[in-house]
């Protein structure tokens, strides 16, 4: 188990497009328990394969954050099967720290995975959780975040993460 680097935009790596998972071998069960103890040590709520540059279908999410008795969801080959309603809400990514900005997404979702054990799993998920699943199953397609905003809103957030960016250089 180790904390994993996680890749920042605008590298490239974030744009591939997840392959499925064929087996949960030893190795995926690895990648999986090494992206809960990145999650967690950056203090985030959701983690995709995408943003250590493991282009594959997984993704892991907590949105309760209990310190005592953690419940991180593993999910594996996700298929979203239902988005239900509309919602605006803040959104933030640990590819894009830093920044927040209001996002649209469905309210209500229900998503059929597979868990570490290999069984088929279906969950409705509403809130920040049904965010949550749809901002870490765009990253398995190569979005982002703030390819869901107005051009003016997104072109402003690259605008600055350019600035920051030369200032750091
Ligand atoms: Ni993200």
């Amino acid at each position: 188990m180790a904390v994993m680097e996680i890749l920042k935009y605008p590298d490239q790596r974030l744009r591939i497009i997840a392959k499925k998972i064929e087996n949960i071998t030893d190795d995926i069960k690895k990648i999986a328990t090494s992206m809960i103890e990145t999650m967690y040590h950056a203090k985030g709520i959701g983690l995709a394969a995408t943003q250590v540059g493991i282009p594959i279908r997984l993704f892991v999410i907590d949105v309760d954050q209990l310190e005592e008795n953690p419940k991180p969801i593993i999910f594996i080959n996700p298929e979203i099967l239902l988005q239900e309603g509309r919602e605006k809400h803040d959104e933030g990514c640990l590819s894009i720290p830093g920044y927040t900005a209001p996002v649209e997404r469905a309210s209500k979702v229900i998503v059929r995975y597979i868990n570490l054990e290999g069984e088929i799993q279906e969950l409705v998920a509403e809130g920040l959780l049904a965010r949550a699943i749809q901002h870490e199953n765009d990253h398995l397609d190569g979005k982002l975040f703030i390819d869901r905003l107005s051009t003016i809103r997104r072109e402003l957030i690259i605008k600055r993460l350019k600035k920051q960016m030369e200032k750091s250089l």
